[in-house]
């Protein structure tokens, strides 16, 4: 195959030679193909206008997903299949069933955010065609609308299942013909450059290493969902880039450790979350939308060193190790370790997160948490997780981690003291509340008050409390949408 940047846009097969690291997925599609169906609200992954499928080989086969084309970088399509709303509807101009559904139940009303809906409802429809209200509400949690309101468009979606279609589906037709073509632009590492920009799409693990220890100073970019905002936003020059969404893939469950390559995403950890450690999975679908889970990749949220990353606070509170690698050189440390001070971790230059290692604690009383303004795809502004062992009515091991509380994500020593040896009572957790004021002094900012941040971390304690005294107790909110 001639160098050079390869895949398929809908049903035509693309080959670039000139592209910069921070061209975006969105300018090629509007501005270059003149696909316009593909809108630009945000450009910042909030809002789903932008919504195309993102179609690529894994290990299960060809799979599509949805994905913002405004902070996804055209070089980190390379080898992949990007499905666009002009694709979905058939050759003769008719309908998808998504399409029809939607039209049928009114669920358009000014038509801007509609594409993008389409997109997340049809990447729905392929994998899930009988979805619940649950399941819709969660694959539209990046999808913005400010005039139809969600219920005519979840009424659309419940139908587009039940009109059935899936034999004659673009995609489902051309799916043999699509992975062949695919597998042929995999494997040799990608080079390409606009003037002095250059982006780097590595081979392989190992071609990243060498990379790296050559190039130091390179910008890693994996799913972007971090680093595509750099650009948009604070058009920040991220030149020399290297893409390595598409690398550390791997998961493997063994001797009670889950073992999670960096480059994996929330949705594809999802399914390992939900069968071993279930009672995080509802926190892992409080983390932005199914768009930014789907490119969003878990060794990045280490690597970030946010203060308010989500999955850090979760991941020290079940004991999780990293694995660093530079050039062929690994070492192994605690995540809670990997956090030296704001913005500072303990990563060297050319070092990269190869690996996340998680312990499955059987036999302990898990529980994570966020809290935020609003219930979906938002910043947390406290974050906890908690990792409780009881042994005979009492506390024997406590692990509670918090994010939004201090400058790294942190645990709270002194609460974690007042637990452990204590009984397993309330008495025991309003002890922990009052200890764990002593174990952070928080921030003041636009997202919470130090005070609030104080007070609600104090309730987290008892919520978990009552959670677990009273597995019953109707502490979570639900609702339903009504017919
Ligand atoms: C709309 C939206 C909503 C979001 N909501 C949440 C949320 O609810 N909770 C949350 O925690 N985050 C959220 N985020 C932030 C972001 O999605 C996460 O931090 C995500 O995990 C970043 O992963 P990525 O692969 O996209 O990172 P990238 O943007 O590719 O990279 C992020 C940083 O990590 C570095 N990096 C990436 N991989 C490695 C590696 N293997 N080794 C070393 N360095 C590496 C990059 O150089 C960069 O500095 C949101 C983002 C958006 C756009
Ligand atoms: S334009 Fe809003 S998510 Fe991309
Ligand atoms: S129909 Fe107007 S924003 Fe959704």
């Amino acid at each position: 195959m001639t160098p050079g940047l390869h895949f398929l846009l809908n049903d035509q097969p693309i080959h670039l030679t000139e592209v910069g690291p921070s061209d975006t997925l969105l300018d090629f599609l509007r501005l270059n193909r003149r696909l316009t169906g593909t809108k630009e609200g945000c450009a910042e992954g909030d809002c789903g206008a932008c919504t195309v499928l993102l179609g690529r080989l894994t290990a299960t086969g060809l799979v599509y997903e949805p994905i913002n084309a405004c902070i996804r970088f055209l070089a980190s399509c390379h080898g992949c299949h990007v499905v666009t709303v002009e694709h979905v509807a058939a050759p003769d101009g008719g309908l998808h069933p998504v399409q029809s559904a939607m039209v049928t139940h009114f669920a358009t009303q000014c038509g801007f955010c509609t594409p993008g809906f389409v997109m997340a409802l049809y990447g729905l429809w392929m994998g899930n065609p009988n979805p619940t209200v649950t399941d819709i509400e969660t694959a539209l949690q990046g999808n913005l609308c400010r005039c139809t309101g969600y219920e005519p468009i979840i009424k659309a979606a419940l139908a587009a299942g039940a009109a059935g279609g899936q034999a004659m589906d673009a995609l489902a037709v051309e799916r043999d013909a699509v992975a062949t073509q695919l597998r042929a632009m995999q494997g040799r590492r990608v080079d390409l450059a606009r003037g002095d920009q250059r982006a780097i799409i590595p081979a392989d693990t190992d071609d990243l290493a060498a990379l790296l220890a050559a190039e130091p100073k390179a910008t890693i970019v994996a799913g972007a969902t971090d680093v595509g905002l750099w650009v948009t936003k604070f058009l920040r020059d991220i030149s020399p880039a290297v893409f390595i969404g598409h690398l550390m893939k791997d998961m493997t469950v063994a001797a009670g450790e889950i073992r999670l390559g960096a480059g994996v995403t929330y949705s594809e950890a999802a399914p390992l979350f939900r069968e071993h450690l279930p009672q995080v999975h509802d926190y892992l679908m409080r983390i932005a939308g199914w768009q930014v889970r789907n490119m969003g990749t878990i060794g990045a949220n280490i690597a970030n060193g946010s203060p308010i990353g989500d999955m850090p606070p979760l991941l020290i509170a079940l004991g999780a190790r990293i694995v660093l690698r530079k050039g062929d050189a690994r070492r192994d440390i605690a995540l809670q370790d990997f956090f030296i001070a704001y913005g500072k971790q303990d990563r060297a230059p050319g070092e990269f997160v190869e690996t996340v290692i998680i312990p499955i604690p059987h036999q302990a009383r898990i529980a994570a948490y966020k809290v935020s303004k609003r219930r979906d795809s938002d910043i947390t502004a406290v974050a906890a997780s908690f990792c409780v062992t009881v042994e005979n009515g009492t506390i024997t091991a406590a692990r509670v981690a918090f994010g939004g509380m201090a400058a790294t994500p942190k645990r709270a020593t002194g609460a974690e003291a007042a637990l452990v040896g204590q009984p397993f009572a309330a008495a025991t957790f309003d002890a922990a509340a009052r200890a764990v004021d002593d174990d952070f002094q928080p921030l003041s900012d636009w997202r919470a008050s130090a005070d609030y941040r104080r007070t609600v971390a104090a309730n987290l304690f008892r919520r978990f409390w009552l959670e677990q005294s009273e597995p019953g107790l109707p502490v979570r909110l639900t609702y339903a949408v009504g017919e």
